[in-house]
Protein backbone atom coordinates (compact mmCIF):
# COMPACT_ATOMS: atom_id res chain seq x y z
CA UNK A 1 0.00 0.00 0.00
CA UNK A 2 0.85 3.75 -0.31
CA UNK A 3 1.81 5.48 2.06
CA UNK A 4 -0.65 7.73 3.38
CA UNK A 5 1.67 11.37 3.39
CA UNK A 6 2.49 10.36 0.08
CA UNK A 7 -0.86 10.30 -1.16
CA UNK A 8 -1.75 13.83 0.86
CA UNK A 9 1.45 15.30 -0.83
CA UNK A 10 -0.01 14.09 -4.38
CA UNK A 11 -2.91 15.16 -3.85
CA UNK A 12 -3.37 17.97 -1.02
CA UNK A 13 -4.52 21.59 -2.58
CA UNK A 14 -3.69 23.61 1.14
CA UNK A 15 -3.14 22.68 4.49
CA UNK A 16 -5.89 24.49 6.03
CA UNK A 17 -5.22 23.52 9.91
CA UNK A 18 -2.75 21.62 11.65
CA UNK A 19 -3.00 18.74 14.83
CA UNK A 20 -1.81 22.00 17.32
CA UNK A 21 -3.93 24.45 15.90
CA UNK A 22 -6.81 22.08 16.07
CA UNK A 23 -6.37 21.59 19.93
CA UNK A 24 -6.02 24.40 20.55
CA UNK A 25 -9.64 25.51 18.77
CA UNK A 26 -10.72 22.29 20.79
CA UNK A 27 -9.98 23.23 24.13
CA UNK A 28 -11.87 26.58 23.49
CA UNK A 29 -15.02 24.94 22.61
CA UNK A 30 -14.86 23.03 25.51
CA UNK A 31 -14.30 26.00 27.92
CA UNK A 32 -17.33 27.96 25.63
CA UNK A 33 -19.86 24.47 25.77
CA UNK A 34 -18.99 24.14 29.81
CA UNK A 35 -19.49 27.62 30.57
CA UNK A 36 -23.05 27.38 28.77
CA UNK A 37 -23.99 24.70 30.11
CA UNK A 38 -22.30 24.88 33.81
CA UNK A 39 -25.94 25.93 35.55
CA UNK A 40 -28.21 23.72 33.48
CA UNK A 41 -29.78 20.98 35.94
CA UNK A 42 -30.62 18.56 32.82
CA UNK A 43 -28.64 16.10 32.01
CA UNK A 44 -26.54 16.84 28.95
CA UNK A 45 -26.19 14.69 25.92
CA UNK A 46 -23.48 14.75 23.51
CA UNK A 47 -24.50 13.22 20.43
CA UNK A 48 -21.77 12.30 17.58
CA UNK A 49 -22.68 12.05 14.20
CA UNK A 50 -21.14 9.32 12.42
CA UNK A 51 -18.27 8.68 10.97
CA UNK A 52 -17.33 12.25 9.92
CA UNK A 53 -17.12 13.62 14.14
CA UNK A 54 -14.67 10.67 15.57
CA UNK A 55 -12.23 12.56 16.19
CA UNK A 56 -13.35 15.95 16.94
CA UNK A 57 -15.92 13.94 19.19
CA UNK A 58 -13.25 11.95 21.37
CA UNK A 59 -11.05 15.37 21.59
CA UNK A 60 -14.05 17.36 22.32
CA UNK A 61 -15.64 15.72 24.92
CA UNK A 62 -12.33 15.76 26.63
CA UNK A 63 -12.61 19.22 26.93
CA UNK A 64 -16.05 19.54 28.39
CA UNK A 65 -15.67 19.94 32.42
CA UNK A 66 -19.51 18.76 32.97
CA UNK A 67 -20.60 15.32 33.72
CA UNK A 68 -22.16 13.85 30.43
CA UNK A 69 -24.11 11.04 28.57
CA UNK A 70 -22.23 9.98 25.46
CA UNK A 71 -24.38 8.92 22.74
CA UNK A 72 -24.04 8.21 18.60
CA UNK A 73 -26.00 8.60 15.34
CA UNK A 74 -24.71 7.17 11.84
CA UNK A 75 -26.51 8.82 8.94
CA UNK A 76 -25.74 8.86 5.39
CA UNK A 77 -27.92 11.02 3.07
CA UNK A 78 -29.53 9.71 0.15
CA UNK A 79 -28.65 10.53 -3.59
CA UNK A 80 -25.21 12.60 -4.21
CA UNK A 81 -23.43 13.00 -0.81
CA UNK A 82 -25.84 15.85 1.07
CA UNK A 83 -27.58 17.53 -1.97
CA UNK A 84 -31.05 15.83 -1.23
CA UNK A 85 -31.39 16.45 2.45
CA UNK A 86 -32.86 13.27 2.79
CA UNK A 87 -31.36 11.45 5.17
CA UNK A 88 -31.41 7.61 6.32
CA UNK A 89 -30.51 6.68 9.53
CA UNK A 90 -28.38 3.63 9.82
CA UNK A 91 -27.58 3.90 14.00
CA UNK A 92 -30.03 5.54 16.26
CA UNK A 93 -29.24 7.27 19.44
CA UNK A 94 -29.52 4.87 22.45
CA UNK A 95 -30.78 7.55 25.21
CA UNK A 96 -33.89 8.72 26.14
CA UNK A 97 -33.78 12.24 25.68
CA UNK A 98 -36.74 13.28 26.61
CA UNK A 99 -36.37 16.72 28.80
CA UNK A 100 -32.48 16.55 28.27
CA UNK A 101 -30.26 18.70 26.55
CA UNK A 102 -28.74 17.49 23.68
CA UNK A 103 -25.13 18.60 21.72
CA UNK A 104 -24.61 17.26 18.32
CA UNK A 105 -21.74 16.57 17.44
CA UNK A 106 -20.90 17.42 13.45
CA UNK A 107 -17.61 17.68 11.68
CA UNK A 108 -18.70 20.02 9.18
CA UNK A 109 -22.59 22.44 8.09
CA UNK A 110 -22.17 22.58 4.39
CA UNK A 111 -25.78 23.63 3.04
CA UNK A 112 -26.92 22.46 6.35
CA UNK A 113 -29.97 19.97 4.70
CA UNK A 114 -28.21 17.31 7.31
CA UNK A 115 -28.46 19.80 10.27
CA UNK A 116 -31.98 20.95 9.75
CA UNK A 117 -33.18 17.37 9.39
CA UNK A 118 -31.00 16.26 13.15
CA UNK A 119 -32.82 19.38 15.17
CA UNK A 120 -35.77 18.51 14.03
CA UNK A 121 -35.54 14.75 15.15
CA UNK A 122 -34.21 15.64 18.41
CA UNK A 123 -36.74 18.57 19.28
CA UNK A 124 -39.51 16.12 17.85
CA UNK A 125 -38.41 13.18 20.45
CA UNK A 126 -38.75 15.89 23.37
CA UNK A 127 -35.27 17.24 24.23
CA UNK A 128 -35.23 20.40 26.17
CA UNK A 129 -32.64 21.75 24.18
CA UNK A 130 -31.09 21.05 21.17
CA UNK A 131 -27.21 22.76 20.29
CA UNK A 132 -24.61 21.83 17.35
CA UNK A 133 -20.84 21.62 18.40
CA UNK A 134 -19.40 21.57 14.12
CA UNK A 135 -15.44 21.34 13.55
CA UNK A 136 -16.07 23.11 10.42
CA UNK A 137 -18.36 25.59 8.66
CA UNK A 138 -18.47 26.28 5.06
CA UNK A 139 -21.14 29.26 5.11
CA UNK A 140 -20.69 29.74 0.92
CA UNK A 141 -23.09 26.36 0.24
CA UNK A 142 -25.81 27.02 2.93
CA UNK A 143 -29.35 26.20 1.09
CA UNK A 144 -30.84 26.48 4.20
CA UNK A 145 -30.56 29.12 7.08
CA UNK A 146 -28.93 27.44 9.88
CA UNK A 147 -25.68 27.93 11.87
CA UNK A 148 -24.05 26.12 14.39
CA UNK A 149 -23.55 27.18 17.93
CA UNK A 150 -19.71 26.25 18.99
CA UNK A 151 -18.33 26.37 15.43
CA UNK A 152 -14.40 25.30 15.33
CA UNK A 153 -13.22 27.24 11.86
CA UNK A 154 -15.13 28.46 8.74
CA UNK A 155 -13.71 27.31 5.84
CA UNK A 156 -13.45 27.98 1.83
CA UNK A 157 -16.06 26.41 -0.59
CA UNK A 158 -13.32 23.47 -1.24
CA UNK A 159 -13.41 20.43 -0.41
CA UNK A 160 -12.50 19.23 3.15
CA UNK A 161 -11.10 15.73 4.09
CA UNK A 162 -8.66 15.23 7.45
CA UNK A 163 -9.32 14.66 11.11
CA UNK A 164 -12.89 12.65 10.55
CA UNK A 165 -13.52 14.18 7.23
CA UNK A 166 -13.86 11.84 4.22
CA UNK A 167 -14.24 11.78 0.31
CA UNK A 168 -15.12 8.51 -0.27
CA UNK A 169 -14.42 6.96 2.79
CA UNK A 170 -10.32 7.95 2.44
CA UNK A 171 -8.01 10.39 4.28
CA UNK A 172 -10.48 10.44 7.55
CA UNK A 173 -7.74 9.09 9.19
CA UNK A 174 -4.79 12.50 8.75
CA UNK A 175 -4.65 14.13 12.20
CA UNK A 176 -4.91 17.59 9.97
CA UNK A 177 -6.98 19.61 7.93
CA UNK A 178 -6.44 19.82 4.54
CA UNK A 179 -8.71 20.53 1.29
CA UNK A 180 -8.12 18.88 -1.95
CA UNK A 181 -6.69 19.79 -5.62
CA UNK A 182 -10.40 19.79 -7.58
CA UNK A 183 -9.02 17.05 -10.06
CA UNK A 184 -9.01 14.37 -7.34
CA UNK A 185 -13.05 15.03 -6.37
CA UNK A 186 -14.56 16.20 -9.57
P1 LIG B 1 -24.92 19.18 4.60
O1 LIG B 1 -26.20 18.47 4.83
O2 LIG B 1 -24.79 19.65 3.17
O3 LIG B 1 -24.66 20.32 5.56
O4 LIG B 1 -23.79 18.10 4.69
C1 LIG B 1 -23.17 17.76 5.81
C2 LIG B 1 -22.37 16.49 5.62
O5 LIG B 1 -21.80 16.38 4.31
C3 LIG B 1 -21.23 16.49 6.58
O6 LIG B 1 -21.59 15.92 7.82
C4 LIG B 1 -20.16 15.72 5.84
O7 LIG B 1 -20.27 14.35 6.13
C5 LIG B 1 -20.45 15.96 4.37
N1 LIG B 1 -19.57 17.02 3.80
C6 LIG B 1 -19.94 18.24 3.38
N2 LIG B 1 -18.90 18.96 2.92
C7 LIG B 1 -17.82 18.17 3.06
C8 LIG B 1 -16.41 18.35 2.79
O8 LIG B 1 -15.92 19.38 2.31
N3 LIG B 1 -15.60 17.29 3.07
C9 LIG B 1 -16.08 16.12 3.61
N4 LIG B 1 -17.38 15.92 3.89
C10 LIG B 1 -18.24 16.92 3.62
MG1 LIG C 1 -19.20 12.33 5.18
Amino acid sequence: MERLDEIIKKDMKELLYDAKTIQKRIVELGENITDFYKNESNELVVVGILRGSCMFYSDLIKCINLPIHIDFMAISSYGSSSTSGIVKIIKDIEEDIMGKNVLIVEDIIDTGKTLKYLLNYFRERGANSVKVASLLDKPKRRLVEISGDFVGFEVPDDFIVGYGLDYNQSYRNIPYIVSLKREVYS
